[in-house]
């Protein structure tokens, strides 16, 4: 049409507009040259395009607003202008009361590089900068005091440090055993793109840690080509190849070849530190001054684990892992145990919250390294991607995404899992990997402080219940959310 070597102009008008622009006709201000341009419903065309356009803009802020609670789309592109209710209306009312009075406190990031100036100690102000938001990780400097630092080195090394990890343990072979998988269900397992072969990176995904030991790409050809599995030698294991390779056959070849502690996941002396009624006022000021941090409520913090304190010396290394695991119907967590169904078969931590405290500045290496804080997406399987590990971090430290230098008092506090949004603890945060580089120069001294917090919080309750030896009215066959099973009692200890 004759429009159409002007649209150009036209359009200048639209994404230039300002809120002034309606008021008068775009022909006022532009050179027009053909009347088609500047006739009335032409300009009629383009203000309900330019009134649909802000619109939209507004319903698309409205609805990013919202759609952090659970705000449904189609009631803020309706009602744009009248959308004004509190958050609190539009709460969902079948999920139980109880959870409201007892949220638990999650910081805010704001975003990386954030700080926020918080009060922990009386006559200070500390500084707690954003590192990063997947997982929610933040930085105080000056946490702990030099004379803190070197009370809690002195209580540890008086307490006397043993090995982190112990050179081999047997036990994983009995789960395979009891589950009687054949080597073809085994293969199916390990092949995470079926195309009927295994590479290195899907036995590493799967298998990196052997009894204990650390597996590199290297050490899987060295294994290989000792049991002669690999017989084309090619990096793949046919079914053929991988019957091979029993796992008899793969713990008698790293046993007779030997390990050394470098080769272990992790290569450090650990011990642990009470912080209860009696113990150094300098472990009870830390477990105080991490209540006030996390702003969580003091019993959680007090029912949690002692203080870890850890020594690397140098050559020492943590590979990258999880504090926690994930958490699942039928999994328990280590300190409700009490409050659990005993014959449930798995268990973890459940540590919500790490606070990692740096005892000394190393003089090389040993940063906390988190190999995929804040990627844009996660995915497992490209953790091992040609033959480089992520989560290896005698080697691959530099590729993680952040990496936090070890300074003396220095605090560093992530959570490991997310916020199920309405005030408790919700799913595992993948993004929360992260390890220990290995200490070049020096040594190197850590606490962690790990706050202990059951997703479930019917589970957390009873516990409390139990350790604060309440006698019991109920009967404990209730798990189901029943809000009566709640005592006010148990609101206040939370
Ligand atoms: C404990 O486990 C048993 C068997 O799995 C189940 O029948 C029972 O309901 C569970 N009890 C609770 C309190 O979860
Ligand atoms: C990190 O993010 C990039 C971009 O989305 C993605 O390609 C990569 O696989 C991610 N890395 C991991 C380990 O998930």
């Amino acid at each position: 049409m004759t429009d159409n070597q002007e649209t150009p102009d036209a359009e200048d008008t639209t994404p230039s507009g300002s809120a002034t622009l309606p008021l008068r006709p775009p022909c006022d201000r532009l050179p027009c040259h053909k009347s088609s341009v500047c006739s009335r419903s032409y300009f009629v065309v383009v203000m309900v395009f330019f009134h649909v356009y802000i619109i939209n803009v507004i319903a698309l802020l409205f609805y990013v607003h919202y759609s952090s609670g659970q705000e449904d789309a189609s009631r803020s592109r309706d009602a744009p202008s009248g959308n004004h209710q509190r958050p609190e209306s539009r709460r969902p009312p079948s999920k139980p009361e109880f959870l409201r009075d007892v949220s638990l406190t999650r910081i805010e990031g704001i975003r990386v590089g954030h700080v926020q100036r918080v009060s922990l100690v009386p006559g200070k102000v500390h500084e707690m900068r954003t590192l990063s938001l997947k997982p929610l990780l933040f930085e105080i400097p000056g946490f702990l005091s030099e004379d803190e630092c070197r009370v809690v080195m002195q209580l540890a090394q008086l307490k006397g440090l043993m090995e982190s990890q112990l050179m081999v343990q047997d036990g994983q072979e009995e789960l395979a055993k009891e589950l009687n998988l054949s080597p073809e269900e085994i293969f199916n397992l390990l092949d995470i793109n079926q195309d009927g072969q295994l590479q290195l990176h899907e036995i590493l995904t799967h298998s990196r840690v052997r009894d204990g030991i650390w597996l590199t790409p290297e050490n899987l050809r060295e294994i290989y080509a000792g049991l002669k599995a690999d017989k084309d030698g090619n990096d793949l294991l046919s079914l053929e190849e991988f019957r091979l390779l029993s796992n008899d056959a793969f713990q008698r070849f790293l046993l007779q070849r030997g390990v050394k502690r470098s080769q272990l996941v992790r290569n450090s002396r650990h011990t642990w530190l009470y912080q209860g009624k009696g113990a150094h006022q300098v472990l009870q000021d830390i477990k105080a001054r991490v209540t006030r941090l996390t702003r969580l409520p003091p019993t959680l913090v007090d029912l949690s684990e002692p203080l870890q304190v850890v020594r690397y010396e140098e050559g020492g290394h943590y590979h990258a892992h999880h504090d926690s695991g994930p958490v699942y119907p039928e999994t328990a967590c280590t300190h409700t145990r009490l409050a659990a169904n005993t014959s449930t078969p798995f268990e973890t931590s459940c540590r919500y919250i790490t606070v990692l405290f740096y005892l000394n500045s190393v003089e090389g290496g040993g940063e906390t390294a988190f190999p995929v804080a804040d990627n844009r997406t996660y995915d497992e399987v490209s953790l091992i991607q040609n033959d480089v590990d992520l989560l290896d971090t005698r080697r691959n430290c530099d590729k993680s995404n952040l990496r936090v230098k070890p300074t003396k008092g220095t605090a560093v506090f992530w959570y490991n899992y997310l916020s199920d949004g309405r005030g408790w603890v919700g799913e595992q945060d993948e993004y929360a990997l992260h390890g220990g580089c290995v200490v070049t120069h020096g040594t190197k001294w850590v606490a962690n402080k790990w706050i202990n917090i059951d997703p479930d919080y019917q589970r957390q309750a009873r516990y409390q219940q139990l350790v604060s030896q309440q006698p019991e009215e109920e009967d404990d066959e209730g798990l189901t959310l029943n809000p009566d099973i709640q005592s006010p009692d148990i609101h206040q200890d939370l």
